[in-house]
């Protein structure tokens, strides 16, 4: 009915739609990596010959430096990187090329590339990371004693220090780490071999190939092995919370350089100015980094919701993996960089932090504790006569510092004039010295133990 129309369409969107050159190209290296690796084992199993092999082997050498040098060709009609790279072995070796196919398919190929590719992409976040942590922990040993706000909902909560905050990061970070070792643990058995999806009659040695692309075994259902994008998917689930860290971290950065804060200023070469207004200086890589978050978790999302209704094993919507994939690492390596150069360069206004944490009453927690030690009163009680100081206080329009002996007296007469050590911002940290508190000598002790784990000299 419509073949007048559509004589020549369907094939040219046919192509369109069926090309993957042109973004899994960058799997060149791996791809080639891999099929040295079955060449190889193709040969000591008898498979093909050791002539054979060695042409093989000298051809596909060449392709790579032709790729190396000159970049991957991007001919659609090759659909995708395996075919483009057997394609040009073809043109160099001849029909010998042909036996590099033996026992492989395409389907575990891809599979091998991919998890090649992902591999080092988790290498890469985990060296990511570590700098920043890296960043992080020299930052917080600098200001171990340097006081800030605490603040829960955003309202001043406790004094806290500067250090304990950045550490608090570190720790997020260390999280992030370990997801992605567990990651690339899991990821570390070898698909090469499990064929088209059934396996082969060919007398393959996988556990050889699976060594020599690194990988600790081959993978133990064929089926699975072809149809799992599991790791794919563990890297992108680490990468999300990962950005999820660094925009929280991105978003207080915004908020400590606005005006009304005025905590912090971000280097210059991480910020941009305004096409209009003279004076500003934007946080803008914070942003973006805040942003990109949105970016990685959408990435995470667009394989879950590729893969879910798949069934057994092979499909051809498994080639939408690579992007979201290659989007969210490219992204994340940049948010991990970007994310380090504001840490490093990060020059903190520790007085105006002191200043700012000397409002809304920071103490008074530590005037009821004071109250339950030295005299022994319930917590709750001790609570309530606190709320009467700060009450006092803001009518006055001063500190619970700044009452006299008489209003304290006049509140509650177990008030002494040595509750007075106890409201000042240096004791009020010092005394949160419980494992983990925010007390400077914690905090030291923190950042030490982070610098022995990152290897840091200390
Ligand atoms: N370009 C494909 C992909 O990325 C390679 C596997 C093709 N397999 C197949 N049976 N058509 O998934």
């Amino acid at each position: 009915m419509w073949g007048g129309r559509f004589a020549e369409g369907p094939s040219a969107i046919m192509r369109e739609i069926n090309a993957s050159i042109p973004f899994d190209k960058v799997l060149w290296q791996q791809d080639i990596d891999g099929s040295h690796a079955h060449v190889a084992m193709l040969a000591k199993q008898g498979i093909i010959s050791s002539a054979d092999a060695a042409q093989i082997d000298a051809g596909l050498a060449q392709v790579a430096a032709e790729f190396e040098a000159d970049g991957v060709p991007e001919d659609w009609d090759l659909e995708d990187i395996h075919m483009t790279v057997e394609a040009r072995l073809t043109e160099l070796i001849g029909p010998v090329a042909g036996r590099l196919h033996t026992a492989r398919s395409r389907n575990d190929q891809v599979a091998t590339d991919f998890k090649l590719w992902v591999r080092g992409a988790t290498d890469r976040a985990l060296d990511g990371i570590s700098a920043l942590q890296q960043a992080l922990v020299t930052r917080a040993g600098e200001h171990a004693q340097n006081v800030m706000p605490g603040f829960t909902h955003l309202q001043t909560a406790q004094p806290v220090t500067l250090g304990h905050h950045l550490m608090a990061y570190y720790e997020m970070l260390r999280r992030d780490a370990s997801r992605f070792g567990d990651a690339r643990a899991r990821a570390n058995e070898c698909p090469l071999g499990a064929a088209a999806l059934a396996g082969t009659g060919f007398d393959l040695d996988r556990a050889m190939t699976a060594e020599a692309l690194g990988f600790a075994q081959p993978t133990a259902n064929s089926l699975d092995t072809v149809s799992d994008r599991d790791f794919a998917l563990d890297y992108l689930m680490a990468a999300s919370q990962c950005a999820l860290h660094l925009s929280r971290l991105a978003e207080e950065l915004i908020l400590w350089a606005s005006q009304p804060f005025g905590f912090v200023r971000l280097p210059d070469s991480l910020s941009t100015g305004s096409s209009i207004m003279p004076q500003k200086k934007n946080p803008d890589a914070a942003e973006l980094v805040r942003g990109h978050a949105g970016r990685i978790v959408g990435a995470t999302t667009a394989l879950m919701v590729t893969m879910k209704g798949l069934p057994l094993a092979y499909s051809k919507d498994m080639q939408d993996d690579k992007p979201p994939v290659f989007e969210a690492a490219g992204l994340l390596d940049l948010c991990l960089a970007a994310m380090e150069g504001m840490i490093g360069g990060a020059e903190f206004n520790t007085n105006r932090m002191r200043q700012a944490a000397g409002l809304g009453h920071a103490t008074a927690t530590d005037l009821a504790d004071w109250l339950v030690r030295a005299a022994n009163i319930p917590f709750r009680e001790a609570h309530h006569i606190t709320g009467a100081a700060v009450k006092l206080a803001d009518s006055k329009g001063c500190t619970l510092e700044d009452l006299s002996l008489d209003d304290l007296k006049g509140i509650d007469t177990r008030l002494t004039e040595d509750v007075r050590a106890v409201l000042t911002l240096d004791a009020s940290v010092a005394a949160r010295c419980s494992y983990g508190g925010t007390a400077p000598d914690q905090v030291s002790a923190q950042v030490t133990a982070a610098r022995r784990a990152l290897g840091m000299e200390n």
